[in-house]
């Protein structure tokens, strides 16, 4: 068999791991032959590839990032794209692609196995909002990292009796936030999923410096948005590609937040730290059982797949039913969390 393995999507630690591990899987086991395409999709568009042996992948589990590269493609780049992306399948004779890849790479990975092209996806990202799966490699780590982050931060708070108001990522969801949140004892956690109201928050911080604690610590997702008409709340610059980005929703807050409650705050903006670097224990086991079941998924002809955690288990999923919904806070996880504030 042949098989074309790619990382498309921001990058995520765990991503070298999946690589290594279809490696090893493919060309040891089955004897299969593996070609890894240069930035994501952009790889397999332009026949940009290389040929990935076990001299290719040694030393790699443990490195973050992507030895393949990575690149956000637009939907619409692709759509156009398919007939080209057929015809280079057929041209390096590939029987599979294994494209890892978050919310936008899995939707253009459905879009090309509805055009009828043998995918087998792996999902990845940061934020752990891929609904299909329990959880998704990467995971972990950015949680570490943000946990280490708040546990530093609340020595600096204390010494000048600040309120810091930590940013962490998640543009649609609240999972790093929430798990660095009650990882680290934060003192308020913002959620996407939860519009905030500015004056419960204010109450909420102010209730512990009225109970003589001296310093608060705000953990705050991207994408958090205050209820409407809560709060005056500025929207993001765009990006180059015209999605709303640069929201600096922890400056604005603690702007807010420092006027009200007449204590000085400063907001830390943790943003692509919390993707580099090396992935924890859990991630590199989870994405290396990726990897393996995504070819053995491909050899049993089981393609417009996902693989999936489901408790201990890896299950494969439909990818058109992966694309369909993003994993939200539900409202008891939050309120788990909101009763150890
Ligand atoms: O989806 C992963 C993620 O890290 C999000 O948490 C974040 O909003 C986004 O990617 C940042 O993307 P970029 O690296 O393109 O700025």
């Amino acid at each position: 068999m042949r098989i074309g393995v790619l990382t498309s999507g921001g990058d995520c630690p765990g991503l070298n791991a999946v690589i290594r591990s279809v490696v090893h899987r493919a060309v040891v086991d089955h004897g299969d032959e593996v070609i890894g395409f240069h930035d994501g999709w952009k790889g397999l568009l332009e026949a940009d590839y290389r040929k990935l042996d076990l001299d290719a992948v040694g030393g790699i589990l443990a490195r973050g990032g992507t030895i393949l590269g990575s690149s956000r493609v637009q939907p619409a780049h692709l759509r156009d794209g398919v007939e080209r992306a057929r015809g280079h399948v057929a041209d390096l004779g590939l029987d599979a692609i294994i494209p890892i890849g978050g919310e936008g790479t899995l939707k253009a990975a459905n879009l090309l196995s509805e055009a009828g092209l043998p995918i087998v996806g792996v999902p990845k990202t940061i934020d752990n909002d891929i609904a299909s799966t329990d959880v998704t490699f990467g995971f972990d780590t950015a949680v570490g990292v943000a946990t280490e982050a708040l546990d530093r931060l609340k020595t600096t708070a204390e010494s000048h009796q600040r309120v810091l108001i930590v940013e962490v990522m998640g543009r649609h969801t609240g999972w790093i936030a929430l798990h660095s949140g009650m990882a680290a004892g934060a003192h308020a956690i913002v959620v996407p999923e939860r519009p905030f109201d500015i004056d419960e928050l204010t109450a909420l911080v102010g209730k512990r410096f009225s109970a003589g604690k001296k310093f608060a610590i705000v953990v705050v997702a991207e994408g958090a948005k205050p209820r409407e008409g809560s709060m005056q709340f500025e929207q993001g610059a765009k990006d180059i590609y015209g999605h709303e980005r640069f929201a600096g929703v922890a400056t604005q807050l603690s702007g807010e937040l420092e006027q009200r409650l007449g204590k000085e705050a400063r907001p830390v903006i943790l943003g692509h730290v919390q993707r580099g670097g090396t992935p924890t224990a859990y991630d590199r086991v989870l994405a290396t059982r990726f990897g393996w079941h995504a070819v053995e998924a491909a050899h049993r002809g089981e393609f417009g797949m996902l693989t999936a955690l489901r408790g201990t288990d890896i299950v494969m999923v439909p990818l058109a039913e992966a694309v369909e919904t993003l994993k939200t806070v539900p409202a008891e996880r939050y309120a788990e969390a909101e009763c150890v504030l």
